[in-house]
Protein backbone atom coordinates (compact mmCIF):
# COMPACT_ATOMS: atom_id res chain seq x y z
CA UNK A 1 0.00 0.00 0.00
CA UNK A 2 2.81 2.55 0.92
CA UNK A 3 4.94 1.70 -1.63
CA UNK A 4 2.26 2.68 -4.27
CA UNK A 5 1.48 5.95 -2.91
CA UNK A 6 5.02 6.29 -3.09
CA UNK A 7 5.72 5.80 -6.40
CA UNK A 8 2.74 8.18 -7.33
CA UNK A 9 5.08 11.07 -7.14
CA UNK A 10 7.70 9.78 -9.96
CA UNK A 11 4.96 9.59 -13.13
CA UNK A 12 4.83 13.67 -12.71
CA UNK A 13 8.65 13.95 -13.89
CA UNK A 14 9.96 17.48 -14.74
CA UNK A 15 9.71 16.71 -18.33
CA UNK A 16 5.70 16.18 -17.80
CA UNK A 17 5.51 20.03 -16.44
CA UNK A 18 7.21 21.93 -19.25
CA UNK A 19 4.65 21.63 -21.81
CA UNK A 20 2.11 22.38 -18.90
CA UNK A 21 3.91 24.97 -17.15
CA UNK A 22 4.32 26.40 -21.27
CA UNK A 23 0.34 25.99 -22.04
CA UNK A 24 -0.34 28.06 -18.47
CA UNK A 25 1.99 30.70 -19.49
CA UNK A 26 0.19 31.05 -22.55
CA UNK A 27 -3.09 31.40 -21.52
CA UNK A 28 -1.86 33.67 -18.51
CA UNK A 29 0.22 36.34 -20.92
CA UNK A 30 -3.22 36.17 -23.57
CA UNK A 31 -5.36 37.01 -20.61
CA UNK A 32 -3.21 39.59 -19.65
CA UNK A 33 -2.48 40.90 -23.11
CA UNK A 34 -6.95 41.09 -23.53
CA UNK A 35 -6.82 43.13 -20.56
CA UNK A 36 -4.67 46.17 -21.47
CA UNK A 37 -6.00 46.14 -24.75
CA UNK A 38 -9.12 46.82 -23.03
CA UNK A 39 -8.27 49.29 -20.75
CA UNK A 40 -6.94 50.86 -23.84
CA UNK A 41 -9.43 50.98 -26.03
CA UNK A 42 -12.32 50.82 -24.31
CA UNK A 43 -14.24 47.42 -26.19
CA UNK A 44 -11.22 45.32 -27.93
CA UNK A 45 -11.02 46.55 -31.22
CA UNK A 46 -8.01 49.18 -31.61
CA UNK A 47 -9.27 53.32 -31.02
CA UNK A 48 -9.78 54.93 -34.46
CA UNK A 49 -8.80 59.03 -34.20
CA UNK A 50 -7.60 59.13 -37.59
CA UNK A 51 -11.40 59.17 -39.51
CA UNK A 52 -13.21 61.11 -36.91
CA UNK A 53 -16.39 62.94 -38.05
CA UNK A 54 -19.35 64.17 -36.88
CA UNK A 55 -22.03 62.21 -38.37
CA UNK A 56 -20.59 58.63 -38.16
CA UNK A 57 -18.69 59.12 -35.02
CA UNK A 58 -19.14 62.21 -32.13
CA UNK A 59 -22.85 62.42 -32.70
CA UNK A 60 -23.64 58.39 -32.19
CA UNK A 61 -21.39 58.99 -29.28
CA UNK A 62 -23.38 62.02 -27.89
CA UNK A 63 -26.35 60.39 -28.81
CA UNK A 64 -25.81 57.13 -27.00
CA UNK A 65 -24.21 58.45 -23.81
CA UNK A 66 -25.78 62.12 -23.70
CA UNK A 67 -28.90 63.03 -25.27
CA UNK A 68 -31.26 61.13 -22.71
CA UNK A 69 -30.76 63.57 -19.91
CA UNK A 70 -30.00 66.36 -22.94
CA UNK A 71 -33.07 66.53 -25.19
CA UNK A 72 -35.09 68.97 -26.37
CA UNK A 73 -37.71 67.74 -23.45
CA UNK A 74 -35.77 66.67 -20.53
CA UNK A 75 -32.43 69.88 -21.23
CA UNK A 76 -30.66 68.95 -17.98
CA UNK A 77 -28.73 72.38 -17.10
CA UNK A 78 -30.63 74.31 -19.84
CA UNK A 79 -27.93 72.00 -22.10
CA UNK A 80 -29.50 70.52 -24.98
CA UNK A 81 -27.36 68.15 -26.85
CA UNK A 82 -29.66 66.90 -30.24
CA UNK A 83 -28.41 68.51 -33.28
CA UNK A 84 -25.25 69.68 -34.68
CA UNK A 85 -25.91 73.53 -33.62
CA UNK A 86 -26.19 72.56 -30.34
CA UNK A 87 -23.17 70.70 -29.88
CA UNK A 88 -21.39 73.15 -31.45
CA UNK A 89 -21.85 75.66 -29.45
CA UNK A 90 -20.53 73.46 -26.41
CA UNK A 91 -17.54 72.19 -28.07
CA UNK A 92 -16.29 75.89 -29.24
CA UNK A 93 -16.90 77.14 -25.63
CA UNK A 94 -14.57 74.36 -24.11
CA UNK A 95 -17.60 72.76 -21.98
CA UNK A 96 -17.89 69.56 -24.72
CA UNK A 97 -14.57 68.96 -23.60
CA UNK A 98 -14.16 69.98 -20.22
CA UNK A 99 -17.31 67.88 -19.22
CA UNK A 100 -16.30 64.41 -21.05
CA UNK A 101 -12.37 64.65 -19.82
CA UNK A 102 -13.79 65.48 -15.74
CA UNK A 103 -11.10 67.82 -15.40
CA UNK A 104 -13.05 70.31 -13.24
CA UNK A 105 -11.95 72.84 -14.87
CA UNK A 106 -15.14 74.67 -16.68
CA UNK A 107 -17.80 72.12 -16.46
CA UNK A 108 -19.02 69.02 -14.71
CA UNK A 109 -18.34 65.91 -15.03
CA UNK A 110 -20.23 63.82 -17.56
CA UNK A 111 -22.15 61.67 -17.68
CA UNK A 112 -22.69 62.32 -13.98
CA UNK A 113 -22.28 58.57 -13.27
CA UNK A 114 -20.57 56.59 -16.41
CA UNK A 115 -17.32 58.07 -17.79
CA UNK A 116 -16.69 57.83 -21.47
CA UNK A 117 -14.14 55.51 -22.33
CA UNK A 118 -10.58 57.28 -23.48
CA UNK A 119 -11.49 56.44 -26.86
CA UNK A 120 -14.19 58.06 -27.31
CA UNK A 121 -13.27 60.69 -25.39
CA UNK A 122 -9.19 60.91 -27.53
CA UNK A 123 -12.30 60.63 -30.85
CA UNK A 124 -14.58 63.64 -29.65
CA UNK A 125 -10.97 65.73 -28.78
CA UNK A 126 -9.58 65.01 -31.93
CA UNK A 127 -12.95 65.84 -33.66
CA UNK A 128 -12.91 69.29 -31.74
CA UNK A 129 -9.42 70.25 -32.73
CA UNK A 130 -9.96 69.84 -36.34
CA UNK A 131 -12.29 72.72 -35.69
CA UNK A 132 -15.58 70.57 -34.95
CA UNK A 133 -17.25 70.20 -38.24
CA UNK A 134 -20.31 69.48 -39.51
CA UNK A 135 -18.86 66.41 -41.60
C1 LIG B 1 -27.96 61.21 -16.22
C2 LIG B 1 -28.18 62.49 -16.85
C3 LIG B 1 -27.05 63.10 -17.65
C4 LIG B 1 -26.32 62.54 -18.66
C5 LIG B 1 -26.41 61.14 -19.19
C6 LIG B 1 -25.46 63.58 -19.15
N1 LIG B 1 -25.67 64.73 -18.45
FE1 LIG B 1 -24.78 66.54 -18.81
N2 LIG B 1 -25.82 67.35 -17.28
C7 LIG B 1 -26.70 66.68 -16.45
C8 LIG B 1 -27.15 67.58 -15.41
C9 LIG B 1 -28.13 67.21 -14.27
C10 LIG B 1 -26.52 68.81 -15.64
C11 LIG B 1 -26.64 70.08 -14.82
C12 LIG B 1 -25.59 70.01 -13.77
C13 LIG B 1 -25.63 71.23 -12.88
O1 LIG B 1 -25.67 72.31 -13.42
O2 LIG B 1 -25.56 71.01 -11.69
C14 LIG B 1 -25.71 68.65 -16.83
C15 LIG B 1 -24.92 69.65 -17.37
C16 LIG B 1 -24.13 69.51 -18.49
C17 LIG B 1 -23.30 70.54 -19.07
C18 LIG B 1 -23.12 71.93 -18.51
C19 LIG B 1 -22.10 71.74 -17.41
C20 LIG B 1 -21.63 72.97 -16.77
O3 LIG B 1 -21.00 72.83 -15.70
O4 LIG B 1 -21.82 74.06 -17.31
C21 LIG B 1 -22.68 70.02 -20.15
C22 LIG B 1 -21.71 70.71 -21.08
C23 LIG B 1 -23.10 68.64 -20.24
N3 LIG B 1 -23.99 68.36 -19.23
C24 LIG B 1 -22.66 67.77 -21.21
C25 LIG B 1 -22.95 66.41 -21.21
C26 LIG B 1 -22.36 65.50 -22.14
C27 LIG B 1 -21.38 65.87 -23.23
C28 LIG B 1 -22.88 64.27 -21.84
C29 LIG B 1 -22.56 62.97 -22.49
C30 LIG B 1 -21.17 62.63 -22.66
C31 LIG B 1 -23.80 64.44 -20.74
N4 LIG B 1 -23.81 65.74 -20.37
C32 LIG B 1 -24.55 63.41 -20.17
C33 LIG B 1 -27.12 65.38 -16.59
C34 LIG B 1 -26.62 64.48 -17.52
Amino acid sequence: MIETRLNIPRSFSPRMWIPLLMLISIVWMSGCYYDIEQDLYGGGSPCNTTDVNFSGVVNPIIANNCLSCHNAGLANGNVRLDSYTEIKKYADNGKLLSSIKRDGTIAKAMPPDAPLGNCRVNQIEVWINAGAPNN
